[in-house]
């Protein structure tokens, strides 16, 4: 009798220590997070600059993606550049800032679909289950829950969709009257629901790889991620979804990036903005400023905050409103500047009311010669509106 109850508790603690195991084997330790891509829609920014590198909140917007993975428990993460770029691995390095391992691999043959980004991370990623995480994808809050979520039901891919006003941007998730997820379309001309499909996926062991040789490449030859969760949805693997409630943004177009810098600037905490440069008695400061070692603010300068200034700038006779970011170097004489992201060293001499606005680095904006003409030395695709 004795023996049947230690046998039972045996085949008790056998089957607690399995089922504990394979919710591990589900745990999320890897994410791929893109560094590629085009980025036309962001030109002349990202005519010299990559993407993924743009200020939000003055970080490159990669390290917003990197601390998200971070903060869920990943501790490698495989970042893909385009072939021949190497500012990523100079920015970002090899993760030690954040205690964690970092990689890069160039895309073979450049951009061609974030699918193609996935599979050409196959080496890494083995046979264990990952996250997949489009770095222009901003979002607030902490996506922890849905990691676990995924490894508690031991999803084969889950998705995190979020109420979007033009869903037909986005890939779109179809479901049946009662209300299960179904397919995922593309972009489609007449969405049936404004939910999009958001760039953060999780997917279990092996599955994505073998999807990826099942799907071709769309009319805009790209592989799509899309077609990726559709052929799921309709072979029967376990398809997961949440729904992000609070803030995402899809950053592509000169707007998302100035939408984005404000919700971040106003997400983080107080206590992170420090004055660590000289501001002159006389200047008036009013709630979250950050001010970068050697800035100088003088006496006749006013900044409403949030605002985040880098280093070594000089500010005088200005007035910064909320939600700007001027990035480290720059020199801000004259004018009152609103809602905008300055990068590095940039000049604005000027009696200017900027506004909703993203002035690239290393960019000179000055009075006019007396002559009352303006002058302009102007790069393709810039938005000048006086
Ligand atoms: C990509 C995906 C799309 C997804 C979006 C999220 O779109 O193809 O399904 O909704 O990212 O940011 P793309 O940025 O390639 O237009």
């Amino acid at each position: 009798m004795e023996g049947c109850k230690i046998y039972y508790y045996l085949v008790v603690l056998d089957y607690c220590f399995r089922e504990n195991d394979e919710k591990c084997m589900q745990k999320i330790k890897k994410a791929i997070l893109t560094g590629g891509g085009r980025a036309t829609r962001l030109r002349p920014v990202t005519s010299t600059m990559n993407k993924h590198l743009i200020p939000l909140a003055n970080k490159p917007m990669i390290f917003h993606a990197i601390a998200k993975a971070v903060e869920a428990g990943v501790e490698e993460i495989f970042i893909n550049t385009n072939p021949g770029e190497t500012d990523l691995q100079k920015h970002i390095g090899d993760g030690g800032h954040w205690g964690i391992k970092i990689q890069f691999f160039e895309q073979t043959g450049g951009p061609q679909g974030i699918a193609h980004v996935v599979n050409e991370a196959q080496k890494f990623i083995g046979d264990d289950p990952f996250m997949f995480y489009l770095s222009d994808n901003i979002i607030l809050g902490s996506i922890k829950p849905m990691l676990d979520n995924f490894a508690e039901n031991k999803f084969d891919c889950m998705l995190a969709l979020s109420k979007v006003p033009d869903p037909n941007r986005f890939g779109v998730p179809i479901f049946d009257s009662s209300n299960n997820l179904i397919d995922v379309h593309e972009k489609p001309k007449n969405p049936p629901n404004d939910f999009a499909v958001t760039g953060i996926y999780l997917y279990g062991p092996k599955v994505f790889f073998d999807a990826f040789k099942k799907i071709n490449k769309s009319a805009r030859g790209e592989y799509e991620i899309s077609d990726i969760h559709s052929y799921f949805l309709k072979n029967n693997f376990k398809v997961g979804h949440k729904e992000i409630t609070g803030w995402w943004k899809d950053t592509g177009a000169p707007i998302d990036l100035i939408l984005a810098n404000q919700l971040l600037l106003e997400e983080i905490p107080e206590s992170e903005f420090k004055n660590l440069g000289q501001v002159l008695s006389g200047a008036q400061i009013f709630g979250k400023v950050k001010i970068g070692v050697g800035t100088t603010v003088d006496q006749d300068v006013k900044i409403n905050g949030p605002v985040i200034i880098g280093e070594n700038c000089t500010l005088k006779n200005c007035i910064i409103s909320p939600n700007v970011t001027i990035g480290s170097g720059s020199i801000i004489e004259g004018v009152e500047i609103a809602n905008s992201i300055i990068l590095t060293n940039c000049h604005l001499i000027c009696d200017l009311k900027i506004k909703d606005s993203i002035v690239g680095g290393n960019v000179q904006i000055k009075k006019k010669n007396n002559d009352g003409f303006h002058r302009l030395i102007v790069g393709e695709q810039t938005v000048i509106e006086l």
